[in-house]
């Protein structure tokens, strides 16, 4: 048969399908998250995240050498709070000699070179465990607005290299930018959650935390799984407001929204792939019905390829791991 046309030529072996591979994942790409606890003596797991732990500040530096030896440039670090701390004003979010602001200077004195990404939001501090302060049945914006540029102030001044905020409340990315600029912060970065979901995904980091709201949902501030327009406008108002980077939650069946937001901007594009993902392909090759590496790499590849320049994500060691074992499909 005479056939001018054969796509399969391009995939004859892995030399071309190298070649033209249109993506490829690189472990510049990965960001590994860390829990760290103020109350244990060693590191501890966490059930619902096989692999993943709460750290001690040692044990969280010793993994933050590692994501270093690996070549991996950014660690984001999520602090769990003893309950004991915990109030409905979050007042421990503004302890500057607090657990939390310590880690970051310890991390970042015994590892300079690592990217330090530092959260805001008032959930892990919170009784009631939401993002914003509760009053009454509502969250209330502006409230929590001052107090997140204050933390997003005292992060900066402990060492991190990157704020991200992942409240969702409205304004929040220009009134930390203001407090940063105020203080002569110039170059700390803001990598803002701007199309945060509701997600039944981040159960398990709930778990890592304890931080699940105790009354109610975050259905109102965090953003509908229904709906594509709106995270443009959340991406532009956060474009305007002053941030560096843009962060899009969950990744992996949010890529139409990463793909919208590409096209829409020219920041770079942060993608988190979610405890909830990263525990669901655990799960499955626990079980044996999926081989956990495959899985993983072709999921953060398609993350890349729907237009991430970056992915956060609990299995980032790992991959690191198979792509520095030159592991390919
Ligand atoms: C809360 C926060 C959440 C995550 C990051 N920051 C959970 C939530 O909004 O309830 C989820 C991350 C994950 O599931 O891995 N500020």
């Amino acid at each position: 048969m005479i056939q001018h046309k054969r796509p399969r030529r391009l995939r004859f072996n892995q030399a071309i399908r190298s070649l033209i591979a249109e993506t490829t994942l690189s472990v510049n790409d990965l960001i590994m998250p860390i829990f760290i606890n103020e109350n244990i003596k060693q590191k501890e797991p966490i059930y619902s995240m096989p692999g993943i732990y709460r750290h001690t500040i040692q044990s969280a530096i010793e993994q933050c050498q590692i994501i270093g030896d690996l070549g991996i440039p950014a660690c984001a670090l999520f602090p769990s709070i003893p309950n004991e701390l915990k109030n409905s004003k979050a007042s421990e979010a503004l302890n500057i000699n607090g657990f939390y602001y310590e880690a970051i200077s310890k991390i970042k004195e015994s590892c300079p070179e690592l990217l330090i990404i530092s959260d805001v939001a008032l959930d892990p501090y919170s009784s009631d465990g939401h993002d914003g302060l509760v009053m009454g049945t509502r969250i209330a914006n502006d409230e929590t607005v001052d107090i997140l540029s204050k933390m997003a102030l005292y992060q900066a001044k402990a060492g991190a290299d990157i704020i991200a905020p992942s409240d969702m409340m409205d304004a929040r990315v220009g009134a930390i930018r203001k407090a940063l600029e105020e203080a002569s912060f110039n170059n700390t970065l803001i990598m803002s959650y701007s199309s945060k979901y509701v997600s039944s995904l981040y159960r398990p980091f709930r778990d890592a935390l304890d931080s699940a709201p105790k009354k109610g949902d975050k259905k109102t501030y965090q953003m509908d799984p229904a709906n594509r327009l709106e995270a443009l406008k959340e991406v532009q108002l956060d474009e305007e407001e002053g941030a560096d980077i843009i962060l899009i939650k969950p990744a992996s069946i949010y890529t139409d929204i990463i793909r919208d937001v590409k096209e829409n901007t020219t920041l770079p594009i942060a993608a988190y792939h979610v405890s909830g993902e990263y525990s669901m392909i655990k799960a499955a090759a626990d079980k044996g019905y999926l081989n956990y590496e495959d899985t993983l790499y072709e999921t953060l590849l398609c993350i890349k390829r729907a237009g991430a320049n970056m992915i956060l994500s609990y299995g980032a060691i790992d991959a690191a791991l198979m792509i520095n074992q030159k592991y390919m499909r």
